[in-house]
């Protein structure tokens, strides 16, 4: 800071003392302004930015101590250097103790004047600049902080992405952090729909759910399906540079301020969208924001495919289980193609009754492996003509055990366990293995043991012949609250299935 950066005023109603000193203190290169009393002083105070006031303590009106006083009220930082007769020296020190920078002893000379000018400006620089450095250094930690934040949550995903196979669960970690990264208030992660080629809304928070519930971006179509296909964030700044307008369904998406849409690609293959949208008012996204949620984009992109992946590897077991299960059934002429019909009828009964696609899906797959413990079970207990002794009888009684012992070390559709598990319970509870009642058995469990039993009763056995669909309903309707569940019972009799071959 140079002296003539800095304004000085000087206050004295002695109007020759007031020249000498604007004389000096201007040949010094200081900028100086003056006032014969007190109360200018304050008005000057009010309308110039000043650097240092050097003020008469004896003045008329108000006093140098009382112009201290309010000086110091309203701004601490400003220096005042208090000038007083040899007779007030009591009052200088007193003007001290009300944070005077110093004082002087009039007659002064003048360079002893200049030189505590000095000082006192040398040590207003230093303390702003103090100041400074302590405004930088909060600015730092503050930065530091959010830094260490971001790290923590990308360690935090990553630490989810390795640990967790559940791909809900990591998709919502990562909409979570997307919004604590950005401060935004609205997030959401669309997936591409292979089959209609649009992104639909799988996960999201803050936005409206009729809205996420209807909303669809068409891949290569619009500024958004079009510009995720080039594998390019896109943001407010994107449109402006570009000149590109959005349709109205993308500005129900992201809204009129700022936003941040990433593509989540493996590969080159895009599987969906991550859109961060509703950022604080007047803030723009930053190119660390956009690195970071790059990161997110991409481990939501590494958790989809690991999870696709996860599915062909479990499609690939299940279709070689369900291969030896139709190979056991085929050894016996009376059981061939059993789980094969016991899933046509559960499947079509579980549409009968409005089941949704995911049980369904569960139900299908449980009903092609509910026998799958039968393959530990000797051939010829299997396929024995005769009354089983009742130590083959145990042996036949646990196949749903093994079954769930073949199942649950492969990690596998672990929703089917409790299908294949308790698939001969009964509702009166003298079922087997673990002799539930009514509502303890599972459901999808109580639709397979009526397709099950349907399929047994129409099937030929050695000892009987087949009998007719109407016959088995019959057998059924005698067992509801005995061996079946009476309503899913009932409503398995309304559905009148016909015998498959
Ligand atoms: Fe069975």
């Amino acid at each position: 800071m140079n002296p003539q950066e800095l304004k000085i005023l000087v206050v004295d109603d002695d109007p020759g003392l007031l020249e000498t000193l604007t004389d000096a203190l201007e040949l010094e290169g200081y900028g100086v302004t003056t006032a014969r009393a007190g109360e200018e002083a304050l008005q000057i105070l009010d309308e110039e930015e000043v650097d240092l006031v050097i003020t008469d303590i004896k003045m008329p009106g108000l006093s140098g101590m009382e112009l201290l006083k309010v000086i110091k009220e309203k701004n601490q930082s400003l220096p005042v250097i208090v000038m007083t007769g040899f007779a007030s020296l009591e009052t200088a020190i007193e003007a001290i103790k009300q944070g005077a920078y110093d004082y002087i002893t009039k007659p002064f000379e003048i360079e002893k004047l200049l030189h505590t000018v000095s000082k006192a400006v040398t040590q207003k620089k230093l303390e702003e600049k103090n100041k400074q450095l302590l405004e930088d250094l909060g600015d730092l930690n503050k930065k530091l902080e959010e830094k260490i934040g971001q790290i923590f949550a990308l360690g935090e995903v990553s630490n989810i992405v390795t640990r967790i196979q559940d791909l809900d669960t990591i998709l919502q970690a990562i909409i979570y952090i997307s919004l604590e990264i950005t401060g935004a208030s609205k997030s959401a992660i669309l997936l591409l729909d292979g089959m209609s080629k649009e992104f639909v809304v799988e996960y999201y928070k803050g936005f409206d759910s009729k809205l996420m519930a209807a909303l669809r971006i068409k891949l290569g179509r619009g500024v958004i399906g079009a510009g995720v296909q080039k594998m390019k964030p896109i943001s407010r700044k994107v449109l402006e540079e570009n000149n590109l307008v959005l349709g109205k369904d993308e500005v129900e998406l992201v809204g009129e301020g700022e936003f941040l849409i990433m593509p989540i690609s493996y590969l080159n293959n895009i599987f969906g969208l991550l859109v961060v949208a509703d950022f604080p008012e007047g803030k723009r996204v930053s190119d660390a924001e956009i690195n970071i949620l790059n990161i997110l984009s991409r481990q939501a992109s590494i958790a989809i495919n690991n999870h696709y992946l996860y599915q062909k590897l479990q499609n690939k077991y299940l279709t070689t289980l369900e291969v030896l299960v139709s190979a056991l059934e085929a050894k016996c002429k009376n059981t061939k193609g059993h789980s094969y019909r016991v899933g046509i009828y559960a499947r079509k009964f579980a549409e009968f009754i409005k089941l949704s696609s995911d049980e369904i899906s569960i139900l299908e797959k449980a009903c092609a492996l509910h026998d799958i413990g039968k393959i530990v079970i000797p051939d010829y207990i299997l396929s024995k003509p005769s009354k089983l002794s009742d130590g083959e009888m145990e042996q036949m009684r646990a196949h749903p055990l093994k079954g769930v012992e073949i199942l649950v070390p492969l990690g596998i559709m672990k929703e089917i366990i409790p299908v294949v598990r308790n698939h001969h319970e009964r509702f009166d509870g003298k079922g087997y293995p673990d002799c539930l009642k009514n509502g303890e058995i599972p459901f999808l469990a109580k639709l397979v043991t009526l397709a099950d039993a349907f399929d047994a009763m129409t099937s030929l056995r050695s000892y009987r012949k087949a009998l007719t669909s109407q016959e088995a309903l019959a057998e059924i309707e005698a067992n509801l609250g005995v061996q079946f569940d009476p309503h899913l019972g009932a409503q398995f009799i309304k559905f009148n299935p016909q015998i498959v071959l």
